[in-house]
């Protein structure tokens, strides 16, 4: 049985990363969404339990797809989880670099390679950080969130 890791903040998680999860399920027996914490990013918008719970309305509680936690070095969680294989989506030439760098490391502390996925066209000009911009001026964000986030994403936001 093949166990695939894609990895991330997810803060918010967009259609981008839905597209890249339903697509990365399709290449492993089970797809494991880690959720972590990059180390120069602030303190988060959404907690784990709530990006848990709008990704899981999304992906209709999928039974190939477990959406977990991850602290520490994600080749500790690789190891300690059985993962075989760690999948990235890349949006475009400009998340090469950095890409290349984690998948190198990733693979040279625990012998685990990287698979990356295009993105598809439409979501590949989007980050988290653009759709947090954008809810800071009130923009409507359905077009590039799931529900369960465009809905709350303005409340979070002003309560900061
Ligand atoms: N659609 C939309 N946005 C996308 C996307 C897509 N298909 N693919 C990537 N992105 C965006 C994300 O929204 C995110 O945007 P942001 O920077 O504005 O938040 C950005 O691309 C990349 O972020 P993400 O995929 O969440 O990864 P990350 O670079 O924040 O890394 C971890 C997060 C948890 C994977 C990484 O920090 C990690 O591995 N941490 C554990 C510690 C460790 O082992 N470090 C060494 C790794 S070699």
């Amino acid at each position: 049985m093949k166990k695939g890791l894609l990895a991330g903040t997810f803060d918010p998680p967009t259609w981008g990363h839905i597209e890249i999860i339903r697509r990365g399920a399709n290449l492993v027996d089970e797809l494991v969404v880690g959720i972590g914490k990059h180390a120069s990013k602030n303190s988060p918008l959404y907690t784990f339990e709530e990006k848990k719970e709008g990704l899981l309305e999304e992906l209709n509680q999928s039974s190939s797809i477990a959406i977990h936690q991850i602290s520490g070095l994600l080749i500790d969680f690789a190891r300690q989880n059985g993962i075989d294989v760690l999948i990235r989506g890349l949006r475009s030439h400009k998340d090469l670099e950095y890409e290349m760098q984690m998948a190198r490391a990733n693979f040279m502390l625990g012998g685990i390679e990287t698979i990356f996925l295009p993105a598809g066209e439409k979501t590949a000009l989007i980050s988290s950080s653009l759709i947090r911009e954008l809810a800071s001026h009130d923009a409507p964000l359905s077009d590039f969130i799931p529900p369960y986030f465009s809905k709350t994403i303005h409340q979070k936001i002003s309560e900061r």
